[in-house]
């Protein structure tokens, strides 16, 4: 593991949230000489849980209970394009960046203490085991309304049954959910939303653009059609409202 490195994560992770949040990450255009660079780095930082193949079957994959992910399937959870399109550059250099965190065990830490030069090469990487050479189209998020329309978001989270794996109370404890599998047939299980952890982030815009595309490979489907964009945001708030409770990251967001 990285020692000393953890230690300046914090701090380098303030500066490098802000970056990632923008659109003025630079991104290099494909390069040998960078993926080659990125292998090394994949080598030292990786190899651990995603494999030397990158099939997520390194030797300290076992000891997680949401395993790493097969980057040889070329199905990712974290994206900002519609169900079943590649990621983006960005997504895959945000996941990266920021890691994977998850209430129910998914551990893969942040990288955002390595220089982004180095995380973009590892998104090179990354491309490379999933033969990904046409990143997808990012979704349009419209803007955050000033009101949450909470009683609007629970009768979306009605009509659209997420309490069936969610639970009615968003503690993961939905009637479906005790028997979720996801792509490999590996036991998973609905995200608990009173925890306010989310594996693709916290923030509005990025709790909206999961429900918006779906977590592919996952049993959690895409919502982009099956609501208006009003609803969607309503639904956005009710979800973290329920993480209000324990946590004060609504009210730290509303700037
Ligand atoms: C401690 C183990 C661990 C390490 C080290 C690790 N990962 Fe992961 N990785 C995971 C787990 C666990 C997941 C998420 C599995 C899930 O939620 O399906 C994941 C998921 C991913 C994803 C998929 C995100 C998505 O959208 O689905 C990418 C890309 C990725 N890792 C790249 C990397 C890279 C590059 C490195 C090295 C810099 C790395 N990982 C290091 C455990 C790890
Ligand atoms: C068939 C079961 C199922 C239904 C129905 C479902 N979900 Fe999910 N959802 C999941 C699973 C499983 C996960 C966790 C996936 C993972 O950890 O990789 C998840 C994860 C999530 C996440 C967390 C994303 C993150 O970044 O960690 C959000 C938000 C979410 N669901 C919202 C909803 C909303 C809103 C609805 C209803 C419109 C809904 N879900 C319906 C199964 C479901």
């Amino acid at each position: 593991m990285r020692k000393i490195e953890a230690l300046f994560a914090v701090a380098a992770g303030l500066a490098t949230v802000s970056a990632v949040d923008g659109a003025n990450a630079q991104q290099p255009g494909a390069d040998p000489a960078l993926l080659e660079h990125g292998k090394e780095i994949y080598r030292r930082e990786c190899v651990a849980c995603h494999g030397v193949e990158g099939d997520g079957a390194g030797p300290g994959a076992y000891i997680l209970s949401q395993r790493p992910r097969n980057l040889q399937l070329g199905v990712f959870k974290l994206r900002s394009t519609p169900s079943g399109e590649n990621p983006t550059d960005q997504d895959l250099f945000e996941a990266i960046t920021r890691g994977v965190e998850g209430a129910a065990g998914a551990m893969m830490p942040s990288f955002a203490s390595l220089p982004e030069r180095d995380r973009w090469a590892l998104v090179a990487v990354v491309k490379d085991f999933a033969f990904i050479e046409d990143p997808g189209k990012p979704i349009s998020v419209p803007p955050r309304p000033a009101h949450a329309d909470l009683a609007l978001g629970a009768q979306v989270y009605d009509r659209l049954q997420c309490a069936s794996c969610h639970g009615a109370d968003g503690m993961g404890d939905g009637p479906s959910s005790l028997t979720l599998k996801d792509d490999q047939k590996r036991r998973i299980w609905a995200t608990d939303f009173t925890d306010g952890r989310y594996k693709g982030g916290a923030a509005p815009d990025e709790v909206y653009t999961r429900i918006f595309t779906g977590l592919d490979g996952s049993p959690m489907p895409a919502y982009g059609s099956k609501a208006t964009p009003d609803e969607l945001w309503a639904l956005t708030e009710y979800v973290l409202s329920f993480g209000a409770t324990s946590t004060d990251k609504i009210s730290g967001d509303t700037e």
